[in-house]
């Protein structure tokens, strides 16, 4: 079951997933891990998945003037950090999914208190490859700060969409943004932002950076409604993942509160603003332009 969207223009914005995908498997080979675990993190980490924020990172390092290669920290951490919220995503206590990427999920394949302690140990890694990371101190201090805020709204996104708590005054519309945005959006934002960051080096000041991170906050929050829509509208021999769970499990998701029609019209408002954020970069933003309409259309 692939998990990869493809289109034919797409083959340059895809062009780095070989690179990403050795960065990933070498990043898993740290000595000292017990085995057990060293497998449930290779299992979670490098079994799948289409890449999204690696690549994200590394087209984001590209139209900032760097090299996608450049943004190899980042990228490889930002990965930990999501196959880590998967797995704990997944756990009964939790989504209690069974299915994802078209395999089992961790805790079914390696049991529960292995996939709890595979996500500690994602956590944990994505952290020790920044820190590790051979460049300027001053940069690496800044993609830490930024992975640790991103993962730190992933966590309160989680809690507010599992157990609720958010401000009763905000409206359901407010509050999908705010579990949306916390839950999914800020890592996307991160993985834009560091890879941004890697090429331009420690001036959060920077105005490539300042367009990067407009452009991630549009497809941040896109990239969770589409997810919603496709609970909907897709099957699990498709996506790899159960769908028609969400509204069961009382989640807030755009379509359940907005219908589908007028979430796909916010998904195409995102989508615009997404665009218009990186005009002025210019030739080296296209593979960002192309990335943002293939997750604004994407099935799986
Ligand atoms: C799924 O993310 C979880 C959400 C944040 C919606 P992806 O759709 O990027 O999952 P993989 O990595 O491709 O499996
Ligand atoms: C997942 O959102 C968000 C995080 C993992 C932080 P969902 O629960 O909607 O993702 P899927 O549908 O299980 O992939
Ligand atoms: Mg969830
Ligand atoms: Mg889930
Ligand atoms: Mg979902």
């Amino acid at each position: 079951m692939t998990s990869r969207p493809s289109r034919a223009p797409s083959s340059a914005v895809f062009a780095p997933i070989p690179a990403i995908e050795k960065l990933l498997d070498r990043s898993t080979r740290a000595r000292g891990t017990p085995p057990a675990l060293a497998g449930a993190v290779r299992y979670a980490l490098v079994g799948g998945g289409k890449r999204l924020r690696p690549l994200l990172a590394w087209h984001c390092s590209r139209a900032a003037g760097g090299t996608g290669r450049d943004a190899a920290p980042a990228l490889v951490a930002v990965e930990y950090i999501h196959a880590f919220s998967l797995v704990h995503d997944d756990l009964p206590a939790i989504d209690n999914d069974d299915l994802r990427r078209g395999r089992p999920t961790l805790h079914i394949h390696a049991g529960e208190a292995m996939a709890v302690l595979a996500g500690d140990a994602m956590l944990n890694q994505a952290f020790v490859v920044l820190a590790r990371a051979p460049r300027p101190p001053a940069l690496v201090t800044l993609l830490l700060e930024e992975l640790a805020g991103a993962t730190s709204a992933m966590i309160a996104g989680q809690v507010y969409d599992t157990l609720g708590g958010l401000p009763a005054s905000l409206s359901p519309v407010h509050r999908l943004r705010l579990i949306h945005r916390n839950k999914t959006g800020a890592l996307l934002r991160a993985a834009c932002r560091m890879g941004a960051l890697c090429a331009i080096g420690p001036k959060p000041r920077d105005p490539r950076l300042a367009a990067i991170t407009r452009y991630a906050d549009a497809v941040g929050l896109m990239f969770q409604i589409v997810d919603d829509l496709i609970d909907v509208q897709q099957s699990v021999e498709h996506t790899g993942k159960r769908t028609h769970k969400d509204s069961g499990k009382g989640k807030l998701t755009y379509p359940g509160v907005l219908g589908v029609e007028a979430s796909q019209r916010e998904v195409e408002r995102l989508h615009k603003r997404a665009l218009a954020a990186v005009r002025k970069l210019g030739p080296r933003a296209e593979p960002l332009r192309v990335l943002a309409g293939l997750l604004a259309t994407r099935t799986r």
